[in-house]
């Protein structure tokens, strides 16, 4: 089943046709990333603005070592932290097929090796990386789950249905400035985790849209308003709650991790997002979750779809 819907995808996507396929942070939609007219339409589909960088997805480290330069602390990283949801920005090399679209005309590209059975089957069949940022449109909810996605989208796209993503959010973007690991979006993997295989080195969280627009203040939108750290419920909002507490909604309540668990709650995050927009609901209202660890993932994300 699978095997042929790869084999499909490979078809799609050699003749510069786009695809959604899963992977263990969220569902992509990729494109050939050495064709210019198939990151293009990424964009267009997407409706993303061209200044937003779109992640490359390889097999191997083998295949990103032809197309780019690797510090020996990049390489360390790459090599511990690989296939796995991090990002490292690489510089490129001048002779490299890559489309300049995909990072804006920068030489810098964010480069990653997924883990996900399925998308590191569909990259292996291919003899190209894959240009693929999150399969939802600009600003909107990633998914993680294939029920989720977009009906619009998947109308347009070919798909890969996979199970529901291991981690639920998006891939780490670090870059690489000497001795120290500049943070452009927190994900997936924590802070900690990178330290603890960059001993040497330490972490600078850079907050700023200029160098990675993915930080833009508003993103990952519900329809629906949403109301974050709540201490009570109101009578016409959803409750995603987290742990045990006596906070309770009057239409729908659902539990990012009774017991507590961040890595279970991240997993949960997206789709509960998406479930509450499609409940009765008027409004969402989060509880508070602690900002440790994963934790600092997850609040980035809800504080943002929470932005007006
Ligand atoms: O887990 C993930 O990373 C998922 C899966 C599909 O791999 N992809 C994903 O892509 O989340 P996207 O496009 O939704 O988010 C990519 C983020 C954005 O914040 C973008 O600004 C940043 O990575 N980024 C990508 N390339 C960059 C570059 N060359 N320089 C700076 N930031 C970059
Ligand atoms: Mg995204």
């Amino acid at each position: 089943m699978t095997k042929n819907k790869i084999e499909n995808a490979k078809k799609l996507l050699r003749s510069g046709e786009l695809v959604i396929f899963p992977t263990e942070t969220v569902y992509g939609l990729g494109g050939n990333a050495n064709d210019k007219k198939a990151v293009k339409r990424i964009y267009n589909i997407k409706k993303r603005p061209a200044n937003n960088p779109i992640i490359c997805h390889f097999k191997s480290l083998k295949e990103i070592k032809k197309d780019f330069y690797l510090s020996k602390l990049e390489e360390l990283l790459a090599k511990k932290l690989w296939p796995g949801p991090i990002t490292l920005i690489l510089r490129k090399k001048t002779n490299s097929k890559i489309s300049q679209l995909v990072s804006n005309k920068s030489p810098y590209v964010g480069c990653r090796i997924p883990q996900d059975k399925i998308a590191l089957q569909l990259l292996k069949s291919l003899n190209f990386p894959l240009a693929a940022p999150s399969a939802n449109f600009s600003e909107r909810t990633s998914v993680t789950k294939f029920k989720d996605l977009d009906k619009n989208l998947i109308k347009k796209i070919f798909t890969i249905k996979g199970e529901q993503s291991k981690l639920g959010l998006e891939s780490t973007v670090i870059k690489v400035k000497k001795n120290t690991i500049e943070l452009l979006r927190l994900g997936s993997i924590t802070p900690n985790e990178i330290l603890k295989v960059a001993k040497k080195s330490n972490i600078k969280f850079i907050r700023t849209s200029k160098i990675s627009p993915g930080n833009l203040k508003k993103h990952y939108a519900t329809k629906k308003k949403i109301r974050i750290n709540v201490i009570k419920v109101n009578d016409d909002e959803g409750l995603i709650n987290f742990g045990k507490n006596n906070l309770k909604s009057k239409i729908i309540n659902l539990n990012l991790s009774r017991n507590g668990n961040l890595k279970e709650a991240s997993r949960n995050l997206f789709h509960f997002l998406h479930k509450l927009d499609q409940s009765k609901c008027k409004k969402i209202a989060i509880a508070p979750i602690p900002s440790v660890d994963l934790g600092l993932t997850i609040n980035d994300r809800i504080k943002r779809a929470s932005k007006k």
